[in-house]
Formats: structure tokens, sequence, C-alpha cells
């Protein structure tokens, strides 16, 4: 029988996909907790990464060699690129990329991992359109199939947002996807990333972060709850 993996940076990520959770048992590795266990009859390995792309990647590798996970999802919340996403609103990654990877002093472009064939990590097809379908069911008034910026960087400026929108062509800022779906594309694994808006990214985070992350986490996980049931 498939295992999933789900994955999510804070506590508000995965707080309520832990309080779902049956015949639950957990196990530590490398400082992280991994909650096996049963949600809508499916195995699935819940577990806190914590924050940034260095964390994301060894969850994810963990979770691929310890459990056998054979799909991933990430849920969580993101600064939002696009301009007409609003707080709340969803991103569903189409692929994923890194923003921080920088070496165009020799010529590479920026996000572009030097001397491999793929930097942007294209999300699994059905996990995509699962994911649009959960959209429709749950009449999320807004959603985005888009490119999930990553990077360890908590994006706080309209000028930056300016350059990740125009110049990478990124939908949402975030900082771990893009190292779970590289993990992801290194092990074969199929995965989608799911970020509800919970700021724009500008610098006004600071204000409300903190009540507008339990908001968007909450609408993250309503989508990765109904893509469980049907997966
Ligand atoms: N996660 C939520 N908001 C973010 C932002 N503005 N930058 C990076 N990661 C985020």
């Amino acid at each position: 029988t498939q295992v999933i993996g789900l994955i999510g940076a804070m506590d508000e990520e995965v707080e309520l996909l832990l309080g779902q959770l049956e015949n639950k048992v957990t196990t530590v590795k490398a400082g992280v907790t991994y909650a096996s266990g049963t949600l809508h009859g499916k195995q699935v390995v819940v577990c806190k990464s914590g924050v940034g792309k260095v964390n994301a990647a060894v969850t994810t590798q963990i979770l691929i060699d310890s459990f056998g996970v054979s799909k991933i999802l990430f849920t969580g919340v993101a600064g939002a690129l696009h301009p007409d996403l609003n707080i709340g609103d969803i991103v569903i990654s189409s692929s994923c990329m890194q923003h921080d990877m920088d070496v165009t002093p020799l010529g590479f472009a920026r996000g572009m991992i030097p001397y491999q064939e793929v930097s942007d990590f294209p999300a699994d097809q059905s996990l995509i359109e699962l994911a649009e379908e959960a959209c429709k069911e749950l009449s999320v008034d807004h959603y985005v199939i888009g490119k999930v910026l990553s990077g360890d960087q908590f994006i706080a400026s309209r000028e930056i947002v300016q350059t990740l929108y125009e110049d990478l062509n990124g939908a949402c800022a975030e900082m771990e996807g893009s190292a779970v779906a590289q993990v992801c594309y290194m092990n074969r694994v199929p995965y989608v990333v799911i970020r509800s808006m919970s700021d724009k990214a500008d610098g006004s985070a600071h204000v409300n972060f903190p009540e507008f992350t339990v908001k968007a986490s909450r609408r993250s996980h309503e989508i990765v709850n109904y893509m469980l049931g049907r997966l």
C-alpha cells in the first residue's frame, strides 16, 4: 500500500493534520518528528520540517528513504507575488525554483543551478489536477496554478516582489517548496506544493503575520484534506 508524505514548515501548517491522524506512531530522525498513521483510510506520514531549504531537503529525503513515501504534498503559507493574489488565496505549484540560486557572475541565468539540466522542478500533473478539483469543490474564490519560488529569505519589499514576479515569473514566495521539489525530482517521487497567501511580501507582514498564518494554514489544509480523501 502507498504511503503519502505530508510536510509543513511550521506548527500552524501541520497541527490540523496531526489532530486528525489515527493510529499515530511517532519517530524522531535528525531532530524532526515523523508522525505515521491513517487519514481518510490512507497511510500517511506527517511532519514539520522546520523553516528553510535545508530543513525541507533533509525531511524530504528521510520521508523517501525511511518511510517509503510514494507521493509528497506540502501544505503551508507564502507571500503573494502575482498581483491578483490576495491574502488567503491559493497557489498550486506548477513547478518550484530557487530564487536565491544565483550564479549570474558565471553567465548562468538567475535561479539556474549550474551544470544540471533542470532547475525549475515540475510538480506532478495528476496532483495538480486533484488540487485544482479541491479548489473548485471547496469554492476557493481565487487560486492560481503557478511557479513557486523558494529562498532562504522572508520577502518583504515591493521592489523584490516585482523582480521575482517579472523576471522569474513567480506566483508566490516561500522558503521550502523548491527543496522538496528538487529532492523529489532526484528520487523520482511525485509532489505538489499547496500554499495559501499569508501576506503580500511587501513589508507589511509583521503587522498581522501570526493571525493570517493561522487563517491561511487552515485554507491550505482544507485542500490537502480534500485531496487525501481522493488519492
Ligand atoms: N512565507 C510566508 N510569507 C513569506 C514571505 N513573504 N517570504 C518568504 N516566505 C514566506
